[in-house]
């Protein structure tokens, strides 16, 4: 699908033979172009950093962390805004660090994404700027560093400090969560995960024998892996998005959990089968609805479900999960709901 902010990148990123970054996110997941050896580029999502390597860019994965790159050094920065406040405030603070005098940072974004909301504010950072209607919807802003030091830099919490964002006590075991900006609902507690957790002993119940592993498919900062701690199984908890795998990574060293860690996109690489797979799954890919990423959870699901397994889903009441969930399960039922969360039980023939 093309994206119209991405397209107005298209020229800097094809023509440019000066030093550059590009911030590629997951709004560019199906991005096909030529490689430019002058353009150095940092993807947070593994799927998107493997995407370009193949097409032989320099590709770095990472949770957008510059500190490989000094001061004053780079002549633009290219970026399509993400859909997160924090990760767009942290980049444009970094530009502008890393970005020499008259280095210039290229951003797209469309006008509901805050595109001239953040315009305004780089401007003021950097010294420079002009916009431009690039059609309808989308607008193109190219910033100048003109201050050399500034202190209007952007409020971006402390982007890579992980910090206890939450806690809460569920099966007698009491967890602070580490979390940072950049992972998925950082800073609290997913509903419908805490429905999850709070309703696994009745799903457990359902099971012929108890799981001897399991499997965190999406598993953000970790809050479903460490409330399966008081099982004593092995966790392994899997996620596409750098911030999460740092963040999940620091959970799992605070805590005697039995697990690891692993970046992938849809437990891709993973060839381990698992009794238990718990998954509250993503719906959307930066600023749109991605149906097919719920079916390729769920074809995860299936390829790394045990054949005595079982997989329990979160989700909103309204998706119909179980619907497309029957491509893929032998059964695919919702065996409890709230009025707003439903668990979803899928398993195959045994
Ligand atoms: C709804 S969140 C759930 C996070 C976590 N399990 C929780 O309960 O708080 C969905 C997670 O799926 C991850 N995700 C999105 N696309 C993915 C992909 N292609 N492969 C693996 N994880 C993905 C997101 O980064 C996010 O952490």
């Amino acid at each position: 699908m093309s994206d119209s902010a991405f397209n107005q990148l298209i020229p800097y990123l094809k023509d440019t033979n000066i030093r550059s970054l590009w911030l590629a996110d997951e709004n560019l997941l199906s991005a096909n172009l030529r490689p430019n050896d002058a353009v150095t580029v940092i993807a947070n999502r593994i799927d998107l950093e493997q995407q370009l390597q193949k097409q032989d860019w320099k590709v770095l994965f990472s949770d957008y962390d510059f500190s490989i790159i000094e001061d004053n050094s780079l002549d633009q920065v290219i970026y399509r805004i993400s859909k997160e406040k924090l990760v767009v405030h942290h980049i444009i603070n970094e530009a502008f660090r890393c970005l020499k005098e008259d280095g210039q940072l290229i951003l797209a974004g469309d006008k509901g994404e805050g595109i001239k909301t953040y315009f305004s504010k780089a401007k003021k950072l950097f010294g420079e700027g002009e916009s431009s209607k690039a059609d309808k919807d989308t607008w193109l802003a190219i910033l100048s560093k003109h201050n050399e030091v500034s202190n209007k830099q952007l409020d971006d919490k402390n982007y890579h400090e992980l910090r206890v964002t939450c806690s809460d006590t569920q099966h007698e075991s009491s967890f602070e969560y580490y979390s940072k900006p950049g992972v998925f609902g950082w800073d609290k507690i997913d509903k419908g995960s805490a429905y999850l957790i709070e309703n696994l002993d009745s799903f457990l119940m359902t099971l012929i024998e108890p799981p001897k592993n399991a499997l965190d498919l999406g598993c953000g900062y970790g809050y479903l892996s460490l409330n399966l701690s008081y099982l004593d199984i092995p966790v392994v908890a899997t996620d596409n998005n750098a911030a999460a795998i740092k963040a999940c990574e620091r959970n799992f060293d605070r805590y005697p959990i039995n697990g690891k860690v692993i970046a992938a996109s849809c437990a891709e690489g993973i060839t381990e089968k698992f009794d238990l797979i718990v998954c509250n799954p993503p719906f959307h890919a930066g600023f749109s609805v991605d149906g097919d990423l719920t079916d390729r959870f769920l074809k995860a699901a299936h390829d790394r479900l045990h054949s005595r397994g079982v997989a329990c889903f979160v989700t909103n009441i309204h998706i119909p999960i179980e619907r497309k969930a029957h491509q893929y399960f032998h059964q695919a039922e919702c065996i409890m709901s709230n009025g707003n969360f439903k668990l979803v039980r899928l398993t195959h023939k045994m």
